[in-house]
């Protein structure tokens, strides 16, 4: 009997798992010139780490934890995200007091939430996501940003939205719980069952509602930016004069709480509408956070993140025509005919992936014409070919795929003959894209 994957999973190969692979070079490569340094944290942390750090008013850590004892009895979770487990391993690793302030750190890898499955929403799912911790000025969070919306533009995606709120401190959001559960308590019992659990643990919940009956309600409710003080005007204040002055498309949304609680003061999001009507979710979204890493037991230091949810960015790449044409799986597709030439065949491949070039082989007896087919599918421009009058002259044929036109190489020679033609061949491609 097959084995299913479990529901909400999803296997990566062929033309995806390439994709995956742009999206994490691209990601990557602009965190790199943005100053971040890679980290790689468990998979699986001890369950309090989130009850904590995520907070436990949030849904992921109400409902969505795949947590499970481990032999001696200890609970453990696979991490519903990326952000809790950097802050434990700068705490653990006593990184605050070892490296230059501001740490900055990016991650890549599965996060698990038991969510129920749909479009764009998995229950193993992948981030690319990046914190500078130890740094409280405004322009660390407008730093974020914008490496969101350069790896955004880089990926063909120029007409995102990012939509921020400010939702300040502790303090101004004591206040405005406060004036939200005052403003929801004669409307609640008729509110879905989530929000009533939510008018509860933290009335902020209920503004992340989707139901439609609801959000008639929390239209009307009282905002934070009502709530702010002084200083935090100020602080957003230099946020969004930033942003306007690098162009940035932003909205301010006053019911964006984002589903966390470790945030305080910014929050952002970014989305990408799919035609009138529709949107396809967040691609990513984060924000700043100020008691976070005091909350694992570190010191006092603020810091700001983000994280890319990378199937929402395949599928909206993928549905717009901007992944990249996939490339060669192979430079060279050694063809071997004849038993007698096999063992040199199998020298030269060898030499030729010793050489830095991509090649692979046939090892069964096939017709030229299923080998040319196999050698198509693995868009390998060249193919080597070999047979037993080859072997007896040390020579082989170079035949180029795309302008049909064949060569003899001598075994010494077969090296050489690469570095020209992809030398050629970059030095085509270069004048192509100028
Ligand atoms: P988040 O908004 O929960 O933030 O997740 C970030 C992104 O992950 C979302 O915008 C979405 O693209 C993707 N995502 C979330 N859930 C799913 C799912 N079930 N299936 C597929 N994709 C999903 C965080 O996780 C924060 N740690 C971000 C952050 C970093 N804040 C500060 N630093």
């Amino acid at each position: 009997m097959a084995i299913h994957p479990p529901k909400g999973t999803h296997d990566l190969y062929g033309a995806e798992a390439e994709g995956f692979r742009y999206l994490e070079e691209v990601l990557m490569t602009l965190a790199e010139f943005y100053g971040f340094t890679p980290m790689r944290t468990p998979i699986f942390e001890a369950t309090e780490l989130f009850a904590r750090g995520v907070g436990a008013s949030s849904d992921i850590v109400r409902k969505e934890m795949f947590t499970f004892p481990d032999k001696a009895g200890r609970s453990l979770t696979l991490r519903p995200e990326g952000t809790a487990g950097v802050m434990r391993a700068i705490v653990s690793n006593k990184l605050h007091a070892q490296a230059e302030l501001p740490l900055k750190y990016y991650y890549y890898g599965p996060i698990f939430r038991y969510e129920r499955p749909q479009r764009g929403r998995y229950r193993e799912f992948y981030q690319f996501g990046l914190e500078t911790i130890g740094d409280a000025s405004p322009y660390r969070d407008v730093e974020v940003i914008l490496y969101a919306i350069t790896a955004l533009g880089y990926l063909g995606l120029n007409n995102v939205v990012t939509k921020i709120n400010f939702l300040g401190g502790a303090k101004t959001r004591d206040a405005y719980r406060q004036a939200l559960r005052e403003y929801f308590t004669p409307h609640i019992h008729h509110m879905c069952r989530d929000c009533q659990e939510r008018h509860q643990l933290n009335p902020l919940r209920i503004l992340d509602c989707k139901i439609d009956e609801d959000r008639k309600i929390i239209e009307k409710a009282p905002i934070i930016n009502d709530f702010l003080n002084e200083e935090e005007r100020a602080y957003f204040k230099v946020v969004t004069t930033t942003l306007d002055s690098f162009g940035i498309n932003y909205q301010i949304d006053d019911n964006l709480v984002r589903g966390l609680d470790y945030y305080s003061d910014l929050v952002f999001e970014f989305h990408l509408r799919k035609n009138e009507t529709e949107d396809y979710g967040a691609l990513g979204g984060g924000g700043h956070y100020t008691e976070l890493l005091q909350e694992v037991g570190g010191p006092a230091l603020a810091g700001t993140g983000l994280a890319f949810g990378m199937e929402r960015l395949y599928l909206v790449l993928k549905e717009n025509g901007l992944l990249p044409a996939p490339a060669p799986e192979v430079d060279v597709f050694v063809m071997n005919v004849g038993k007698a030439s096999v063992e040199d065949a199998f020298s030269i491949l060898t030499l030729i992936r010793n050489s830095g070039y991509k090649a692979e082989i046939n090892l069964d007896d096939r017709s030229f014409k299923a080998l040319f087919k196999r050698a198509e599918r693995k868009r390998a421009p060249l193919a080597l070919i070999i047979g037993d009058d080859e072997v007896k002259e040390n020579v082989v044929q170079i035949k180029d795929l795309a302008k049909a036109t064949q060569v003899t190489v001598a075994y010494e020679d077969i090296i050489s003959y690469l570095d020209e033609f992809y030398t050629r061949e970059a030095g085509d491609d270069a004048g192509e894209k100028a």
